[in-house]
């Protein structure tokens, strides 16, 4: 099958606590909820191309336990192509400790389990899928030797190139960045690749120079209520946020670069692949969780035009 989409990268089972606000260091809070949601950047990714009008594929592993099993469900009821979702015997499945505040702002603590064990062989296997593929998405939960690997072997197979650097702690290996066709960071990503403060616009449009100069060819750095800065050597280009109100912010990032896959892999322009993933990303801070947050292509639209 065509796919048009491929998502290389992690899948994690969310441990939501929702709390009044996030605690100190050493202080224990009383939370107002728990529940286990399905995410992982890239799961989360990959449910994004898909619900946005993408034939999507997943490359990634998870345990041989109960949430291995409920993660890979899910992304074959979104009708994902799991053929390259391992199970790994012996380690448990990746889970993301989340803690949730009233103003829908997160932490997030996670532990790699299987998504430790996605290794370059394991993407090699499903060449194939890659070959088939309009457009590949890497992120940085997942070993770093496997990024490399499918971002050199994506950019040799033609495919357009999107690397969502989160998380991000120190800059990217200086080759890796004329690997890039489009290199999406939050503020506190742009800012550890770029080691520039990154507080404000003007901050994140130096940070993003830094970047492009390194080889990247697009960067677009997303900044939550400030909206997005594209920058390529063309120029710059801000766009406004829409204005919601913020429910849960996990995984408004993950909607926006899925978002962005799908319009391209569709062969929409990049200015209209922006706008859709901004608006899918808006929509996805006005609901809980990662997966449930996500929006499919039909709402999207209906907000968009509204
Ligand atoms: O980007 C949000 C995601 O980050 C969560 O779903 C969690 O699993 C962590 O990977």
């Amino acid at each position: 099958m065509q796919e048009q989409v491929v998502v290389i990268g992690s899948l994690n089972m969310d441990l939501v606590v929702r709390a009044p606000r996030l605690p100190r260091p050493g202080e224990t809070l009383t939370g107002r909820s728990f529940v286990t949601v399905a995410g992982g950047k890239g799961a989360n990714q990959a449910v994004a191309a898909a619900r946005l009008g993408s034939q999507v594929a997943m490359i990634g592993c998870v345990g041989d336990d109960g949430y291995g099993r409920q993660l890979r469900d899910a992304l074959l009821d979104e009708g994902i192509d799991c053929q390259g979702v391992c199970c790994v015997p012996g380690v448990n499945t990746g889970i993301a400790s989340i803690l949730v505040d009233e103003h829908g702002q997160n932490a997030i603590v996670i532990v790699a389990g299987g998504n430790g064990e996605l290794l370059p062989a394991s993407v090699e296997r499903f060449d194939a899928l890659l070959a088939s593929a309009k457009v590949v998405v890497c992120q940085l939960e997942v070993p770093l030797a496997t990024v490399e690997y499918s971002l050199r072997r994506a950019r040799e197979l033609g495919c357009t190139v999107i690397l969502n650097p989160a998380p991000a702690s120190e800059p990217l290996p200086a080759h890796w960045y004329g690997l890039i066709d489009y290199l999406i960071p939050n503020e506190s990503e742009a800012q550890a690749l770029s080691g520039l403060p990154v507080s404000s616009v003007a901050e994140a449009e130096a940070a993003a120079g830094v970047l492009l100069s390194a080889g990247v060819a697009n960067v677009i750095v997303t900044l939550g209520g400030q909206g997005v800065l594209w920058v390529n050597e063309s120029g710059v280009q801000q766009s406004a946020a829409h204005r919601v109100s913020a429910v849960d912010t996990t995984a408004a990032g993950d909607t926006f670069v899925g978002g962005f896959a799908a319009a391209l892999a569709r062969g929409q322009a990049p200015e209209q692949a922006l706008r859709l993933a901004q608006a899918a990303a808006a929509l996805s801070v006005t609901r809980e969780g990662a997966q449930p947050s996500i929006p499919v292509l039909d709402e999207v639209k209906r907000f968009m035009a509204s």
